[in-house]
């Protein structure tokens, strides 16, 4: 097969830039081969700029987004514990679940989709359960809203509990602070707004939340992610030793996407990802379309917005592919069937995607229905 020509405007993937889809071709090196090695700290360094955290045990892990939800849950959590998790659409949901099967006792601060959850009520539960670890989403990719985060590090530091922050959406496409929010782990993914492919969840943990996991009573659940085990090949200081076979090309992918952002500046990324989204949106309500994200907490990198009554919004998602090699998202959940997920990610994030899709709507929008 040879994949046709698209433009991937969905919720993620998005689309991948020429030198990294070059670097993944590159010649394969064993991975433990010494000129492969200083690769991984190159990859490190990188990934703490983009967190904005210092934390030595910052890596990417082998496999998608959801294998660093997994990685972060299934080492910080023993059975027993009390986790409390902000749910407000899909991927929060997703975390509770994860929690539960990790054996957590899982308590839930919910908001409606397509708000936030609230900074106070989540302090409060957080203040109530005293939990080992607190969840959110950052940018919950479902409904398209930007958590604030700052706030409830503020109101958490100096206790016992972990803060647990999903940034498989939010990495390098708006600031993400994980040392001056008062982070202790965070995951993201590297098919959004790095625009590498799927495949590697880069992850981040904090001093204090790897003491807790290597005191941990039960071993972890997960041989493939156990925290303590990974750390022998990835950890330099104590020598590189096999684990599992790291996925060689992919992390040539993922340095080349990092020296692209370090070449771009993640300042002015995150502000192209700001004035290209704004654009997008407020073309968007130019055409008389709803957006479904609450005000003041909309995401730049992914918009949801609501189609007129009667629109068959698969139809139409399935002529923008035909028509224009557009691809955007479905809604879920409570969005689905009425509504898009339109990403602006990375690579993807430029002015003539923007005016294109707006364009294809605004024709659509025009057609006798
Ligand atoms: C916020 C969020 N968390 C987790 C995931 C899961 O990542 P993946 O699909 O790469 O496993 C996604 C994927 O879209 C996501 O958007």
């Amino acid at each position: 097969m040879y994949p046709p020509e698209r433009i991937l405007m969905g919720p993620g993937p998005s689309d991948v830039h020429p030198r990294v889809r070059e670097a993944l071709a590159r010649p394969l090196l064993g991975h433990l081969d010494p000129d492969f090695t200083p690769l991984l700290d190159e990859i490190a360094g990188g990934l703490r700029t983009a967190f904005g955290t210092a934390n030595r045990v910052t890596f990417p892990v082998s496999g998608t987004g959801s294998a660093g939800m997994e990685a972060a849950l299934v080492n910080l959590v023993e059975p027993g514990e009390e986790v409390v998790v902000g749910v407000a659409g899909v991927f929060g949901g997703r975390m509770a679940e994860v929690a539960r099967r990790a054996g957590a006792r899982v308590h839930t601060v919910e908001a409606p989709w397509g708000r936030i959850v609230e900074p106070e009520a989540f302090v409060e539960e957080v203040a109530r359960r005293r939990p080992a670890v607190a969840a959110l989403v950052h940018a919950e990719t479902s409904t398209g809203v930007h958590q604030p985060v700052g706030e409830i590090g503020a109101a958490l530091a100096g206790g016992d509990t972990l803060l647990l922050l999903d940034c498989v959406t939010s990495l390098a496409g708006v600031e993400v602070a994980v040392d001056a929010w008062g982070v202790d782990v965070a995951y993201a993914g590297t098919q959004k707004c790095l625009s590498v492919p799927p495949g590697l969840a880069p992850v981040t943990f904090s001093d204090r939340a790897v003491a807790k996991v290597r005191a941990r009573q039960a071993p972890v659940q997960s041989w493939y992610l156990d925290l303590t085990l990974l750390l022998g090949y990835l950890d330099a200081e104590g020598g590189r030793t096999y684990h599992h076979t790291a996925p060689i090309a992919m992390l040539y992918g993922l340095a080349e996407g990092l020296a692209l952002v370090a070449e771009e500046g993640l300042e002015e990324r995150w502000a192209r990802h700001a004035r290209l989204g704004g654009q997008l949106q407020a073309g968007l309500v130019d055409l008389g379309l709803e957006l479904l994200a609450q005000e003041g907490h909309r995401l730049p990198q992914l918009t949801t917005v609501a189609l007129p009554e009667g629109v068959d919004e698969a139809a139409w998602r399935r002529r923008l592919l035909v028509e224009h090699g557009l691809e955007v998202g479905a809604g879920l959940g409570d969005f689905a069937g009425r509504a898009w997920r339109i990403g602006l990610m990375g690579h993807t994030c430029a002015e003539r995607n923007v005016l294109l899709l707006l364009d294809a709507l605004e024709r659509l929008l025009g057609e006798p229905r």
